[in-house]
């Protein structure tokens, strides 16, 4: 993809700390945003902060009928998108044994299920546009399996296994399959117990206008996949080729993960629908 300059994008998670920054650096672009949220007062801020560029619909995308819903606002949305970008995610950390069944719900539907659903549904028409792309935000989670993190490890592996099959399986079509991990970053998706994990093991949390300006970049580039963030990058590539090594360097540092995570307060997943927001919605 050369430009994303009179482009229009679909962006899930657009309500978010990574997607809200996103939006402003697609519409920097050039591009017009369809942003997708559940949360109508943050859509509503967002398009009244970038007029006519970012037009808001509302959907949940952790049910069928909701990413139903996004699907038939989308085709009939102006200008029509040829970039899907797929941002939308919930995070629960704690340790897997004090997860409930409805944590992990949440995360395989919303972070794996909802992509998969989107892009089926999708694909037929974006593959008609001009230079289509599917992107997916991934995590570097999703490159190493991270203690207090498994079921959302699982969620960004599925995703990036399930982008890399596509990318493969349509080699000699029109359309572009993205992988584009940020690393830490400072967003509602962490919550307190995760920034306290995070200044205790010294790692580098970025903030949203960065990552969001780097994956425009790579956007614009079309890179197929993209960790972004050192050491994450050697890490990730480290995870793969030597996972034994990782092994033991995580190893030490689960006690410290245990206890952030224990401390961790047994409630819904950040980034859960506010009473609010399921109000609003239909
Ligand atoms: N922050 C990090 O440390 C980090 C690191 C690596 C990767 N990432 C990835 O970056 C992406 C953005 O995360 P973030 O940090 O910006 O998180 P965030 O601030 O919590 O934003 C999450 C976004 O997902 C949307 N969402 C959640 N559940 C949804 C549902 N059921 N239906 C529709 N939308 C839903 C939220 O919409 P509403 O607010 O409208 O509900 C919000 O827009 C995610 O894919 C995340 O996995 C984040």
């Amino acid at each position: 993809m050369s430009a994303l300059r009179d482009r229009a994008v679909a962006l899930t998670g657009a309500t978010g700390g990574i997607g809200s920054a996103l939006c402003a650096a697609l519409v920097e672009a050039g591009a017009t945003v369809h942003a997708i949220g559940r949360d109508h007062r943050r859509l509503g801020a967002l398009a009244a902060a970038h007029p006519g560029r970012v037009l808001p619909l509302a959907a949940d995308l952790s049910t069928p009928a909701g990413v139903q819903r996004a699907c038939t606002l989308l085709a009939a949305a102006r200008p029509e998108p040829s970039v899907l970008v797929l941002g939308a995610a919930v995070s629960r950390f704690g340790m897997f044994e004090d997860l409930d069944s409805a944590d992990l719900a949440a995360m395989v539907e919303t972070n794996l299920l909802a992509p998969m659903r989107l892009v089926h549904a999708l694909l037929p028409r974006l593959a008609r546009t001009r230079d289509p792309a599917v992107v997916a935000v991934g995590s570097t989670f999703g490159s190493i399996g991270f203690p207090g993190f498994a079921a959302y490890s699982a969620t960004k592996f599925g995703l990036r296994g399930f982008i890399e099959a596509l990318a493969r399986e349509h080699a000699d079509g029109p359309v572009r399959f993205q992988y584009l991990s940020p690393r830490a970053t400072r967003t509602p998706i962490n919550p307190p117990a995760v920034d306290a994990l995070n200044a205790e093991l010294g790692t580098a949390v970025d903030e949203p206008a960065a990552v969001a300006r780097q994956l425009v970049a790579a956007i614009v580039r079309g890179d197929r996949r993209r960790q972004l963030g050192f050491p994450e990058k050697l890490f990730a590539r480290l995870n793969g080729a030597l996972p034994a090594l990782v092994d033991r360097a995580l190893a030490k540092q689960l006690p410290t993960v245990r206890r952030h995570a224990r401390a961790a307060p047994i409630a819904a997943p950040p980034g859960a629908a506010s009473p609010t927001t399921q109000e609003v919605l239909p």
